[in-house]
């Protein structure tokens, strides 16, 4: 019997591996259609109906995305509703901002961690929301509804966009939803999704970065892992229950489901679930453009970023505050610094390009097999060839611009003093008053976070790169000098711009904006850093966008025939429309990874791992004593598994990427198990290629997450607003 089992099960993780059945991201939608049958075999126990039904609550009715309001369809992360008063779950790393923008010397929640005792003490938040989506509908016939082929593109376009408005218009009248309209499968179909979008929402507790960012940048993108990366928030409406601006008068929103959360564990092989909004993904990329991106542009960005990272690091390690000063900003570069890593030596290790060339082969072969095909699809390799050979000068010069002169601090913060240059003798003086108490709000945030020396350094090995790397017709005019009065220099050349600019020196940009009139415009505009960064942003515009422009309308066009060929060709494969920012679905199975020769990695990761890394003289492994107290004393309550131990992270064979942070990742009843926060770093190639025996998306273990609120935090009042589950018995 024993021996059966055995047999089956490696049968099955043998077939489904084969099958890549974890790949993938779906539209709630097209469920029924493609893939519920293949859940349901994998272990799901609910139905489609479950999951998505626009007449009765469904589990939909439980994810949100996280948006900013100017910005609402665009999510920057996702969460999830767990109590029937609007508390809602999300990662720490998506609520960093709003938890930073709380803190203060006096009130640090960032490093003591934040928790609201009752509904009167939890803090609002400007300029964010969550969207819950309503319904989604197939409306690709009525966008493409009186259009045809043989069309010019900007007439063909400008009806899209005014069918595409008719549409949005319609699906919201006499509501307060709002509607998007958006591209799937590289424009061959259009989705409606209509949302509603709240907007009082309230930070209710995080743990200490030392709990929420454990193992912060050094572990990041990796595994083993052991990040409590959550934070909670409570969403509130007003007195109907409908969304509403910040009021005192808002009450906390009914939801029309939550999350039930199951205690009960996984084990391997279990069926796992994740909901939410994935930004981008680009898995129907021609090996030309795979080839680009692994050859020319991540090379570049890991490059620049390397040496930015090393400078802010030595200078951190040297100083307590401008590690405080710089820990953000290292952060958020060193997060796309890993992941470009990672996707290069994971496509690299897939072969990717090999694979794609591969296939392109297998497609030419098929439509060179039918005339109608050869004419539709005949010249379409070579004509990607050559639009990513032509465009390569300007993508490397576009992506050097933005790594480097672009994201120089002190070019952002002349870029905003550059604005009062559009004021003149008409201008009205309340409208320049308004501007300039504007700027001086700028000029303190960016000081607060400000090292002169450590910049300096930056700004140094940026204009360097630009200056080496790039040639002239990239150039900023200003970069003669370096060549005519400082013998290529570069030093010095920085040199002469810091002593000559006022935008390094607090004092003297003070003393400007204090004395402001319109006539100090002129020496405004003879300021070095206003005349570089000008220039280089002119020269960008004048010389590297159209070219980009263009090329993006003619890739979008041949995205658009290659992604209907593909479908064509490969009848029998159930394709996914790559991730846009709209709601999806992704499957897999709770599962552990060999990373390389002789290594095996298990699938989750315990208390004991984050005792095992304490070292309280790195920052990233100081483990706070009330942690080390809770675990000396095995004071886990009824968060631990079965075996008593304290379980805190895990991996799972689902397809996510970049806004699925935050995501729900349910067991095969629809109950909560753990909220999704990232990916293992082997397996970060996902974007591009999906592989299943390397990637994994992480979760933080939703026991751990219980166990830090009422153990750690003691603020076990919103856990008892929680459903809890647990059938399975201690030992
Ligand atoms: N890698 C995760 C994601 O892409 C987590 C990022 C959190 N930021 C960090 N620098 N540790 O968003
Ligand atoms: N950490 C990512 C996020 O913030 C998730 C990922 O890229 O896997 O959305």
């Amino acid at each position: 019997m024993q021996i059966l089992k055995i047999f089956i099960i490696s049968f099955l993780t043998f077939y489904i591996g084969n099958l890549n059945a974890s790949e993938g991201m779906w539209l709630p939608i097209l469920l029924e259609k493609y893939t519920i049958e293949e859940m349901q075999q994998q272990g799901f126990k609910l139905s489609v109906e479950d999951i998505y039904d626009i007449n009765n609550a469904s589990l939909k009715d439980a994810v949100v995305g996280l948006v900013r309001l100017n910005n609402p369809f665009h999510h920057f992360c996702s969460g999830e509703v767990i109590s029937n008063q609007g508390l809602l779950l999300t990662n720490h790393h998506c609520g960093y901002s709003q938890i930073q923008s709380h803190s203060s010397l006096e009130n640090d929640y960032l490093t003591n961690g934040f928790w609201a005792m009752s509904k009167e003490e939890e803090l609002t938040n400007e300029g964010i929301g969550v969207c819950f989506l309503k319904r989604m509908e197939d409306v690709t016939s009525k966008v493409l509804a009186n259009i045809n082929d043989a069309m010019q593109d900007v007439y063909y376009d400008s009806i899209i966009e005014a069918n595409i408005k008719a549409i949005e218009q319609d699906a919201v009248e006499g509501t307060h939803y709002l509607a998007k309209v958006k591209p799937f499968f590289a424009g061959n179909e259009y989705y409606l999704s209509v949302y509603e979008v709240f907007r009082d929402i309230r930070l209710v507790g995080a743990p200490p970065s030392a709990i929420g960012k454990f193992g912060g940048d050094t572990d990041n993108w990796m595994w083993p892992r052991h990040t409590g990366d959550f934070s909670m928030f409570r969403i509130y409406a007003d007195s109907n229950n409908n969304p509403a601006d910040i009021s005192e008068a808002n009450v906390p929103y009914k939801p029309l489901k939550h999350l039930n959360i199951s205690l009960n564990g996984v084990e391997k092989g279990d069926f796992t679930m994740v909901m939410g909004y994935p930004g981008t993904t680009q898995e129907n990329l021609p090996a030309a453009a795979v080839k680009r991106l692994t050859e020319t542009i991540n090379p570049i960005r890991i490059k620049v970023r390397t040496k930015g990272l090393d400078i802010m690091k030595a200078d951190m390690n040297t100083d307590p505050e401008i590690r405080i000063k710089y820990s953000a900003k290292v952060a958020g570069m060193s997060n796309g610094w890993k992941k470009w890593i990672g996707e290069n030596r994971g496509l690299k290790k897939l072969d990717a390009i090999d694979k794609k060339l591969a296939l392109e082969k297998e497609f030419m072969q098929w439509v060179n097999n039918d005339n109608n095909r050869k004419e539709e699809y005949g010249t379409i390799l070579e004509q990607y060839e050559n639009l990513y050979h032509s465009i390569t000068p300007y993508q490397k010069a576009a992506t050097y611009f933005y790594e480097t002169i672009y994201s120089l601090e002190l070019n952002d913060l002349a870029s905003s003093f550059y604005t009062l240059t559009e004021f003149d003798k008409t201008s009205n003086s309340e409208a320049i008053e308004k501007r300039i108490k504007a700027l001086k709000n700028t000029v303190e945030k960016h000081f607060k976070n400000y090292n002169l020396t450590t910049d300096k350094k930056l700004f140094t090995a940026f204009i360097e790169f630009y200056y080496n790397d790039i040639s002239n017709p990239f150039h900023p005019e200003i970069f003669e000098l370096i060549n005519s009065k400082f013998k290529g220099n570069i030093e010095k050349f920085v040199d002469y711009i810091f002593s000559k600019s006022m935008f390094p020196d607090h004092d003297k940009i003070n003393a400007f904006l204090n004395r402001y009139s319109i006539s100090k415009n002129k020496s405004l505009l003879k300021d070095p850093i206003i005349i570089l960064y000008s220039q280089a942003i002119n020269n960008y515009r004048t010389n590297t966008y159209p070219a980009l422009a263009s090329f993006k309308d003619e890739v979008a066009n041949l995205h658009k025939k290659y992604t209907k060929g593909l479908r064509e060709f490969q009848k029998d494969k159930t394709h996914f429309p790559d991730a846009n920012s709209t709601f999806r679905i992704a499957y897999g199975q709770i599962d552990d990874y060999k990373p390389r020769d002789a290594v095996a990695y298990f699938h989750f990761t315990t208390l004991e791992g984050i005792i095992e890394k304490d070292n309280p003289d790195i920052y990233d492994y100081d483990v706070p004593d009330k942690l080390k107290e809770l675990y000396n004393a095995s004071n886990f309550g009824k968060y631990s598994n079965t075996d008593g131990i304290m379980p805190v992270c895990f991996t799972a064979s689902n397809h996510t990427t970049g806004g699925n942070s935050g995501s729900p990742i349910l067991n095969a009843y629809g109950q909560l198990i753990g909220i999704n926060f990232d990916r293992n770093w082997e397996g970060t190639m996902s974007d591009i290629m999906y592989d299943p025996n390397m990637c994994r998306n992480i979760s933080l273990d939703i026991r751990y997450v219980l166990f830090i609120v009422d153990k750690f935090a003691g603020a076990k009042h919103l856990v008892d607003e929680m459903n809890l589950i647990q059938t399975t018995k201690h030992k």
